[in-house]
């Protein structure tokens, strides 16, 4: 094959074709819609991110068309990259939509069900997973891992009793900051985020770390239970900023900035990294040149009551061929 020549991979029967290197994830990705698998520890913009939580596992049913043998066990979608003449499934397979149930169980196992109170809620990937997936009721007896919460800085709020794991932050202070001063200590039931003896994360891009944490273990402490994020209208502003891009989510409650967050994507990544300058202390109308009413395109709870009415499951119905394979997850979002 040719170095510039494209691959062609089927993803629930949709065909792509996508460079040679791409992983299944962004494949589907390049499709979109509900196709694509969900991921609690991916994150395109940091590198080595991925193959952490399971929650992006999807069934190759042919391998290639060289070796048109599936594969034998479910497979990572961030970690697994495309052959040619490859298909994938991913919500086509109720064992896919099984297995992805087990992982959030799993996740869950240790997680607090503390939503009610805690400030990612509407925003949370991972209560959107649960809401998706989750079992009405846990199989879990025993008692679960609890942590003090502990401050990082004067800024940032570390609730490691919510955290997955997923490094993402550990990531983000790696390769956006000139040095880490957190990581994860310990492994198996034992690891945590811990920073070296609880010293600050201390420098101008610290708090990107609240932005790619998928969960509430990261919260900033600006905002920390000043609203629910659904209450809130996202507004998107810039301003000049000598650090960063200067470009920016302002979070209004009626005329007040309760928070500032980098912008993000349909799949929740940031756009573009901000500083602290601009997340922490830019909290006037003034400081900022408004662009207009931000479009969240992320089917969480954010965007109901606001500027968008998404069309669900888009692709599928778009597609009759995949309607009836994907009758169960078709009726459910008419349900919804
Ligand atoms: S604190 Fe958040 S971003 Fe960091 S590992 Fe835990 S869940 Fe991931
Ligand atoms: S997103 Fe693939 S393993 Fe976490």
């Amino acid at each position: 094959m040719a170095d510039n020549e494209k691959i062609k991979v089927s993803i629930d029967g949709i065909p792509v074709e996508v460079d040679p290197g791409t992983t299944i994830l962004n494949a589907a990705r390049k499709i979109g819609g509900d196709i694509v698998p969900p991921a609690m520890c991916y994150y395109s913009k940091l590198e080595g991110s991925g193959g952490k939580c399971r929650t992006c596992l999807v069934k190759v049913s042919k391998g290639s068309e060289k070796d048109p043998r599936p594969m034998p066990k479910l497979v990572a979608s961030c970690r697994t990259t495309v052959m040619d003449g490859m298909e994938v499934q991913n919500i086509t397979s109720n064992e896919v939509i099984e297995a992805r149930k087990g992982v959030v169980e799993m996740l869950l196992i240790n997680h607090p069900l503390d939503c009610p109170i805690c400030d990612q809620a509407g925003e949370c990937h991972l209560q959107d997973l649960g809401f998706e997936h989750g079992a009405v009721s846990t199989r879990y007896e025993f008692e679960r891992r609890t942590f003090d919460k502990i401050d990082i800085g004067d800024k940032i709020q570390l609730h490691m009793t919510r955290c997955i794991l997923c490094y993402r932050c550990v990531f983000t202070a790696d390769q956006l900051t000139n040095q880490r001063v957190h990581g994860i200590l310990g492994r198996g039931d034992a690891a945590e985020i811990s920073t070296y003896i609880e010293k600050a994360i201390d420098n101008d891009f610290s708090g990107n770390v609240i932005d790619v944490c998928p969960v509430g273990a990261l919260t900033d402490r600006t905002f920390r239970f000043k609203n629910r994020v659904w209450f809130t209208k996202p507004v998107e502003a810039h301003r000049d900023c000598p650090t960063c891009s200067g470009k920016v989510t302002l979070w209004y409650k009626g005329e007040e900035v309760l928070r500032v967050t980098a912008r993000k994507d349909q799949y929740g990544e940031v756009e573009e990294f901000i500083c602290n300058t601009c997340r922490f202390e830019k909290k006037h109308t003034a400081d900022w040149a408004i662009e207009g009413p931000r479009a969240v395109a992320h089917t969480s709870v954010i965007s109901s009551n606001h500027y968008e009415n998404l069309k669900p499951l888009q692709v599928i119905k778009e597609n009759p061929t995949l309607k009836e394979a994907n009758k169960y997850q078709f009726e459910r979002s008419v349900r919804l």
